[in-house]
């Protein structure tokens, strides 16, 4: 039986992973540490991929969370390459590819998400990608100098941030959304509208109500998406970009509960108590919510990393963050604090035609969010204010003059 006493097995090697061993260190926690990761490299932060590494403003180690040598001044053992394919809760052990297995005495499941897949006719053909990993950009990359026409398949983050980038490059870009409008599931039909503007602005051609029904090629290399109604698009590159599944398989067949996510408390506790889980993977209580969340976010792997480390540590300390996200499109700065879904009233800070603004969402009296576009301190400001649970008025959050700080 393999020794497990004392040892911490992370499963996962994203943003949540890193921060998880950074914070069990932080936290005092002396015993061994094993983070497995299926990816061959050490955990990257994955938000430039789609913005300046894709663009190529980056190399590949400005994207490492720690620096490699991290791990071994923190006494990390690092398997990467490396898959974990079952747990037994009762051995407390992980079992990798090939048949090792791992004792521990507490384990992290830091599995985050994978990429949503567009089962039609053509998906695999050459010229066709999805973007979560490096790998996967070194592909694009690698495809950007002979490809003319880009298509981009859902009007999300990932593919308005590539939109960007390619429009930038000189491409002929087209983005096919699904919905009615851009990044429906998280910003109002209001700023939806303003980046359907802009990326028009930019030469991108923004398509929604499309119904993607195959991808056709020659000679095994794609050259055009085609959408239910006829309507065919030249492509020569084609990157896929409509969403992402929690990574539950490996919780699931252990036995944790599962429902939309490794279900966990606020303290980043899975059904059983020695296994905590955090990040992409996870349905979380939010108390500032009030209701369970699963987020797709840096600022969430990371927060409650620091929360599941705690745990491990027998610290217990309620997750309890606003939830905020950010993208960058052009030079445009979307940031966003809170949860607009069920506002009733929104309300312009600021000028949508000169491109700063913010839209505060209320829900009766109570202000639910905000989405800053190039008014960084509005941002700042709006999550301290929607941390400490601070009123707002309409009539303040509209006028530009008054001071939000004051209110602090
Ligand atoms: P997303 O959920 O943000 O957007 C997916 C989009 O694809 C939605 O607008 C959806 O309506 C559309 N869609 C779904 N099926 C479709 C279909 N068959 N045809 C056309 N459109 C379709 O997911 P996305 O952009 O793939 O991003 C993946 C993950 O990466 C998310 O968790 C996202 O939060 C994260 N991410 C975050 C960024 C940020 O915060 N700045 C940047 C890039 C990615």
């Amino acid at each position: 039986v393999p020794e497990n006493r004392d040892r911490i097995v992370v499963v996962g090697a994203g943003h949540a992973a890193g921060q998880l061993v950074a914070s069990l260190r932080g936290e005092g926690f002396a015993g061994d540490i094993t983070l497995i990761g299926e990816e061959p490299v050490h955990p990257y932060q994955r938000p430039p991929l789609s913005k300046q590494y894709l663009a190529g403003e980056l190399s590949g180690d400005r994207l490492l969370f720690r620096p490699a040598d991290f791990y071994r001044k923190n006494a990390v053992q690092i398997r990467l390459g490396c898959r974990a394919i079952g747990i037994d809760r009762d051995a407390r052990t992980v079992t990798l590819e090939g048949g090792e297995r791992i004792g521990y005495s507490g384990l992290a499941l830091a599995t985050g998400a994978r990429v949503r897949p567009l089962p039609v006719e053509g998906h695999d053909l050459a010229g066709v990608f999805y973007l979560r990993t490096i790998d996967d950009v070194n592909r694009i990359r690698a495809r950007l100098e002979t490809a003319r026409a880009v298509v981009i398949i859902g009007g999300g983050f990932i593919g308005l941030e590539v939109a960007a980038v390619m429009a930038k490059l000189g491409k002929r870009v087209t983005v096919l959304e699904m919905q009615d409008r851009l990044m429906p599931r998280v910003v109002s039909p209001t700023v939806s509208e303003f980046y359907r503007e802009a990326h028009a602005r930019h030469g991108v051609r923004v398509v929604t109500g499309a119904q993607v029904s195959a991808l056709a090629g020659t000679n095994g290399e794609v050259r055009a998406v085609a959408c239910a109604g006829g309507e065919e698009c030249a492509a020569d590159l084609v990157v896929i970009g409509i969403g992402v599944i929690p990574n539950t398989v490996l919780a699931q067949s252990a036995g944790l509960a599962c429902d939309n996510g490794i279900v966990v408390d606020e303290f980043a506790s899975t059904s059983d108590p020695r296994v905590v889980a955090a990040g992409d993977c996870t349905n979380h209580p939010s108390a500032w919510a009030g209701r369970r969340l699963r987020l797709e976010s840096v600022q969430n792997a990371l927060d409650q990393s620091k929360i599941a480390a705690a745990t491990l540590c027998d610290k217990r300390r309620p997750y309890r963050e606003v939830p905020w996200f950010w993208s960058d499109q052009y030079d445009l700065k979307l940031q966003m604090v809170g949860l607009s879904q069920g506002f009733d009233r929104e309300i312009v800070r600021g000028a949508i035609g000169e491109g700063r603004f913010s839209v505060f969402y209320f829900r009766g009296e109570r202000l639910l969010a905000v989405d800053s576009i190039s008014r960084p301190a509005d941002h700042m400001v709006s999550r301290r204010l929607l941390g400490a649970g601070v009123a707002v008025t309409p009539e303040q959050a509209g006028d530009p003059d008054f001071e939000l700080k004051s209110l602090l």
